[in-house]
């Protein structure tokens, strides 16, 4: 539980909230690339960390972010021209490249220099294996950008970013990413001959261990495995402020995935794989373009950035729950990227009230990321300290990993180099539905 105070500071993402400020240290997702396709193609709008923003490709193919309002009389720059390289505001034809200067101003005078005086906050973008991410903070020059794996390798061995909005807050939905708990559950299957895709353990009271580390935390769920007396031990990791990598079940993939907020009540999920052995086929990607397809796809995206990547089951329509699915799958809706975390998260309520809370022992990593997050804000309100994982771009560098090993054994030292993207040993991994 958390006071209400606790929880404010935890979930709010405005600029001036401690959170929103902290947030604004790091570099962030914030589209796929593929929603500017071309050079000089339409603006894109966006909505991030509460800010309304336009989003454009230049004719150099840079991105460019910027206010929504024009900084002249503040009329909306979605509806400017994308024109050598510019975004040409159609109120009054002030003109504006990606680093927020403002290239022209055609109607005043020729003689005025007052061009060179105004200018809008552009945020610095990063076009990087198929996602666009930004900058928000306060420096002149951004920090290093993160080497997560999924960013440096080559862009061909690269899926395309899978993704779903969803419509409440961004801590409730990362928190489902680190509850192990709930995968016996919201995702489980009622009988292993099941056809339906779903978990099936035998043992569903895992037992948590967190080991705090400097980018955040990773943490064990143990779980019986079998009469051998083998443990399964299944741990994710959790980057500062809102990365996390699933306990891998795949030999050869990497991943990042990201809960980013749009606002308060909306965060954008961004799932970012990588394939260390091969490239992405065309047919991969393809399928992955339309991940709910098998319930609904998405609804027809308008110019709402609140409206993009939403799908057809949604918290409107109970998510298409089927009562007769229900009798082979728990939740009786189908284990489609993260639609089933959503039944869970969305109807907690746009911001969930923490003090009704009860936790138990298998929150106990939800526990530490709520107060890691907390406890850094406020060192950076109070104290102006940022985090180490803002500056050092390779801290982000680790995986997952799944391991089974016996009563006993350490998951800390037998993961270690597992854990470490470096290290050269492969992916730790067991196949778990
Ligand atoms: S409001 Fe944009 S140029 Fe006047
Ligand atoms: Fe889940």
């Amino acid at each position: 539980m958390l006071s209400s105070e606790d929880n404010e500071l935890l979930c709010r993402v405005g600029r001036g909230t401690p959170m929103g400020e902290l947030l604004r240290h790091y570099w962030m997702p914030c589209l796929p690339s593929t929603e500017l396709p071309v050079p000089d193609g339409p603006p894109k709008k966006v909505r991030l960390l509460g800010e309304n923003l336009v989003a454009f490709r230049d004719t150099q193919g840079r991105v460019g972010l910027l206010p929504a309002n024009c900084p002249h009389r503040g009329a909306s720059l979605f509806f400017g021209r994308n024109e050598e390289c510019g975004l040409r505001c159609s109120y009054h034809g002030w003109k504006w490249d990606v680093t927020g200067r403002c290239v022209d101003m055609p109607n005043e005078p020729e003689e005025s220099t007052f061009k060179d005086k105004v200018r809008a906050r552009a945020y610095p973008c990063r076009d990087v294996n198929g996602v666009i991410w930004t900058y928000m903070g306060p420096r002149e020059t951004a920090p290093p950008f993160p080497a997560f794996e999924i960013s440096t390798l080559p862009a061909e061995q690269v899926y395309p970013p899978l993704m779903m909005l969803e419509e409440c807050n961004w801590v409730q939905a990362l928190e489902g990413d680190i509850d192990s708990s709930h995968i016996d559950f919201v995702h489980a299957k009622l009988s292993p001959e099941s056809k339906q895709r779903g978990t099936y353990n035998l043992d569903r009271r895992p037992r948590l261990e967190v080991l705090p580390t400097d980018y955040g935390a990773c943490y064990s769920a143990r779980r019986r495995w079998d009469t051998d007396g083998l443990y399964w031990h299944r741990i994710t990791q959790f980057i500062m402020p809102f990365f996390s990598m699933i306990a891998a079940s795949d030999p050869h993939i990497v991943s990042a995935r990201a809960w980013v907020p749009l606002d308060d009540n909306y965060n954008l999920q961004f799932v970012m794989r990588g394939r260390l052995d091969r490239p992405v086929t065309e047919e991969e990607r393809r399928q992955i373009r339309n991940p709910f397809a098998a319930w609904g796809g998405y609804v027809e995206a308008t110019s709402d950035p609140r409206s993009r990547f939403y799908t057809a089951a949604n918290i409107h329509n109970d998510f298409k729950q089927d009562r007769e699915l229900q009798k082979e799958l728990i939740l009786g809706i189908p284990f489609l990227g993260n639609l089933q975390d959503r039944a869970m998260t969305e109807t907690m309520g746009p911001i969930y009230d923490r003090t009704q809370e009860h936790l138990g022992t298998t929150d106990a990593m939800v526990i530490f990321m709520r107060r890691r997050l907390i406890d850094a804000a406020k060192a950076l309100r109070d104290e102006g300290a940022v985090p180490v994982n803002v500056e050092d771009p390779n801290l982000c560098r680790v995986r997952p990993a799944s391991a089974l090993l016996p009563e006993g054994e350490s998951w800390i030292t037998a993961t270690e180099k597992a854990r470490q993207s470096d290290a050269g040993v492969p992916i730790a991994w067991v196949p778990f539905v």
